[in-house]
């Protein structure tokens, strides 16, 4: 179905200026509505599928166009007024008008759209799209901070839409409401201290048991920030943590001696430590979903052996261990690698190793030489696990379970899995670990026929 913008205001396309009409058909993979004129197709930010809508010409290409909404003429069922007053200028979550089981389905439309066009694959059943909760899901966050006096002052929150500058955040209803609550009091905080201007971040870690944040200052704090920031600490009864430099800098302000943080996969009888700048998860609730998902993809059975990719802190490796005879873990970051190890220990896990290995080398032994394995687990950043892909070798294993957080890599990763190694893919499907953010989690589960 082709439409027909109609322009209703025309001052040339070099301009950016020019306002037309069309109706969305689909959800680009960054979350825009994609309209079809004249056969081209136009990126509409803040449109949603079904709608017909007035937009803004942002810019003009040979093959697409981009342009933001005017108006919304039809509006879709599943459009919503944005809850979060800080919508359209902070740049954290830019789909909050749409329901959340809409984003959800949209990411599902994303994955389906980029498998069958990068991958050329289609997955022979849909898993149901994993939701969590939608509001006070994040654990884990890296706060902007900026001493900006012509807008009144010390700034926290997150970067603005496309912007370097920082949206000031009274509150975030994605943060958990203890942190969102905290941010007011963190403003004023940062702004009493000796250096306002030399607080570039704070990292905000909650554990099941404690909410730690880390002070990046770039200057040497006084005797009396440390006194603000140990009293902050115990009036909300909170982990400070201060760092100086780089990640082993970090120092324990308040209290010296912080419990460690940790969280449980009660399902697993499994508890991880991790320190509050370590990879984790963000959605506590989504990833536990995750991982039980994962683990019934895989049907384990008590013999088997399994090698899990980019095993971070043992999110995966552990449960895995729970349930199968050997699992290996493998993952670049030497100090993810000790922490995995130790979170093995303390869960009394004696039949899981882990080793330190670049999965991006595309030479030398692979890094999982010597382990036999009947069962996959791959979690990839962006940049997906092709190179770790095409160093399988026979016998390949039974099964795949392919945790992405990028549908190109997965498509990409999934077309050679298909073509060149003779997997079917069995089944993918959505998850939503970043509700109200275009970024959309999939799983993906490939058999050997
Ligand atoms: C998406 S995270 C998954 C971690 C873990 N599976 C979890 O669920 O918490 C991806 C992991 O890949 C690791 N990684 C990044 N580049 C890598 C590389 N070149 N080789 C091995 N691991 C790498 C990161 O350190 C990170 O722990």
């Amino acid at each position: 179905m082709t439409h027909t913008a109609v322009p209703s205001k025309r001052r040339g396309a070099a301009s950016g200026r020019e306002i037309a009409e069309a109706r969305i058909e689909s959800f680009s993979h960054d979350g825009r509505g994609v309209a079809r004129i004249g056969g081209k197709a136009t990126f509409i930010e803040g449109a949603l599928p079904g709608e017909t809508v007035r937009f803004r010409y942002l810019s003009r290409h040979k093959n697409y166009d981009s342009a933001r909404l005017v108006e919304v003429v039809t509006p879709s069922p599943d459009r919503v007024t944005p809850p979060c007053p800080h919508f359209g200028t902070c740049g954290g979550c830019s789909l909050q008008y749409m329901t959340p089981a809409a984003q959800l389905a949209a990411k599902q439309q994303v994955l389906t759209e980029q498998l069958e066009r990068l991958g050329k694959v289609k997955p022979e059943t849909w898993l149901a799209p994993l939701g969590g909760p939608a509001w006070g899901y994040r654990r884990r966050a890296r706060l902007s901070v900026r001493l900006v006096p012509s807008k009144g002052g010390v700034l926290v929150g997150f970067r603005e839409k496309r912007k370097s500058f920082i949206a000031n955040l009274d509150s975030c209803a994605v943060l958990t409401p203890q942190v969102s609550a905290l941010l007011p009091s963190l403003r004023k905080l940062i702004t009493s201290l000796s250096c306002p201007d030399r607080i570039p971040q704070v990292e905000v870690a909650v554990s099941d048991n404690e909410t730690a944040l880390v002070f990046r200052h770039l200057v040497p704090l006084t005797e009396n920030d440390r006194a603000q920031l140990r009293a902050f600490a115990e009036q909300y009864d909170l982990q400070v943590r201060l760092q100086a430099h780089g990640p082993e800098s970090i120092e324990s302000l308040s209290p010296e001696n912080p419990a460690p943080l940790y969280y449980r996969l009660p399902e697993f009888d499994v508890s991880i430590q991790f320190r509050p700048t370590d990879f984790i998860q963000v959605n506590a609730e989504l990833n536990a979903a995750m991982v039980h998902q994962a683990l019934a993809l895989l049907e384990l059975k008590p013999n088997d052996r399994v090698l899990d990719l980019f095993s971070g802190l043992g999110n995966f490796t552990l449960p895995l261990a729970r349930r199968a005879a050997q699992v290996l873990g493998i993952e670049a970051d030497a100090e993810l690698i000790e922490g995995a190890r130790a979170n093995a220990a303390r869960n009394g896990l004696n039949n899981v190793e882990f080793r330190a290995g670049n999965l991006y080398d595309e030479a030398g032994p692979v890094p999982w030489a010597g382990y036999t394995f009947i069962k996959l687990l791959l979690d990839p950043p962006r940049s997906g696990a092709i190179e770790a892909i095409k160093r399988l070798a026979e016998p390949l294993p039974e099964r795949i379970v392919y945790v992405s957080c990028y549908p190109a890599t997965l498509a990409r990763d999934a077309e050679y899995l298909v073509r060149v190694l003779g997997y079917r893919l069995v089944a993918a499907g959505a998850m939503d670990m970043f509700p109200h953010t275009s970024h959309v989690e999939s799983m993906a589960l490939f058999v050997r026929p």
